[in-house]
């Protein structure tokens, strides 16, 4: 504890070098200073790089990464959210009756006009069960982080593509950016301490990853897991990390924080799912 509060104070740096405070500043100028802020910070990583985290800045680490990539933790998660596609609802329907096609991660999240809100992947596969009357999934691991494997999966090849259609999802959007920016905490950390200012330090034994590129690779097999995990679940991890209670998985706070750091990784490509330490 003792140790963890001295790094707090050590990262008691002024936040942040990208944050505007104009609340409604313009998403694509965050993004686009977002971006530049890690490419000039990390000028040896190609950009589209960052989709692979802290492999991205460390050679160290990105070799045994690669190799663990040849026979990848997730390949069972793929394959059992596979045959979840595949499987016929008790009224006959499926999943294919409400996406269409499963590579469709992309356009996650989505702003929703008549729901009012923002709507993840993972909130879209659950009401499309509801609607068929079926259970909603449990959202940290489990059947649903399989089936968002084998989505994320089907994606691949496909560049991240947030849209932020009108005032109201902006609003979504700058909720989504404060959370990002807001300290919280008994640590009195923000995100951006941790993964925009001190990207590339260490913190521990961990080396803080870029959050270029954060999104783009989720749901991951994570070694300390043991298994899967949606980026709810991490998010949780982080912020109880600084001693913060975490929020809900689906909570509106998180699917709002998804909504802002998936638009910071527009343009990249969709990698999903991956594998982490
Ligand atoms: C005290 C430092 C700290 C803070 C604050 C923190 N994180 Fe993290 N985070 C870590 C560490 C350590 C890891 C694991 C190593 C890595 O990938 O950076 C991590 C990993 C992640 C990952 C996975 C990266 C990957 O490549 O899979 C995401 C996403 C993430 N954090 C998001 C957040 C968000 C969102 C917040 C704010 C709610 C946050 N973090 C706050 C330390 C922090």
């Amino acid at each position: 504890m003792r140790k963890l509060l001295t790094i707090a104070m050590t990262f008691g740096l002024a936040v942040s070098t990208v944050y505007s405070t104009t609340v409604l500043a313009d998403a694509e100028a965050d993004r686009k200073a977002f971006k530049d802020y890690f490419v000039k910070k990390f000028p040896e990583t190609d950009p589209n790089d960052f989709i692979n985290g802290v492999y991205s800045i460390d050679k160290a680490s990105r070799a045994q990464w690669e190799e663990i990539e040849e026979f990848p933790p997730y390949e069972i998660a793929i394959d059992s959210g596979e045959s979840e596609w595949n499987k016929s609802f008790a009224n006959g329907k499926g999943y294919k009756d409400c996406f269409g096609k499963a590579g469709v991660a992309d356009q996650y999240p989505q702003w929703d006009d008549g729901k009012g809100k923002v709507v993840t992947l993972a909130l879209a596969i659950n009401d499309c069960r509801e609607a068929n009357g079926e259970k909603p999934l449990k959202y940290k691991k489990g059947k649903m982080a399989d089936l968002l494997a084998y989505m994320g999966y089907q994606t691949r090849g496909k560049k991240v593509n947030v849209k932020i259609p009108n005032a109201k999802a902006q609003e979504a959007y700058d909720k989504g950016k404060q959370f990002y920016y807001a300290r919280r905490g008994q640590l009195n950390m923000a995100c951006a301490h941790c993964h925009v200012d001190n990207s590339g330090m260490r913190i521990r034994a961990d080396l803080l990853s870029p959050a270029l590129g954060h999104t783009t690779h989720f749901p991951v097999y994570r070694s300390k897991w043991g298994g899967m995990g949606t980026l709810h679940r991490r998010f949780a991890g982080c912020n109880k990390q600084v001693r913060a209670k975490p929020f809900k998985a689906q909570s509106e706070e998180y699917r709002n924080l998804e909504y802002f750091l998936t638009f910071m990784s527009n343009g990249l490509d969709v990698n999903a799912p991956g594998a982490r330490k």
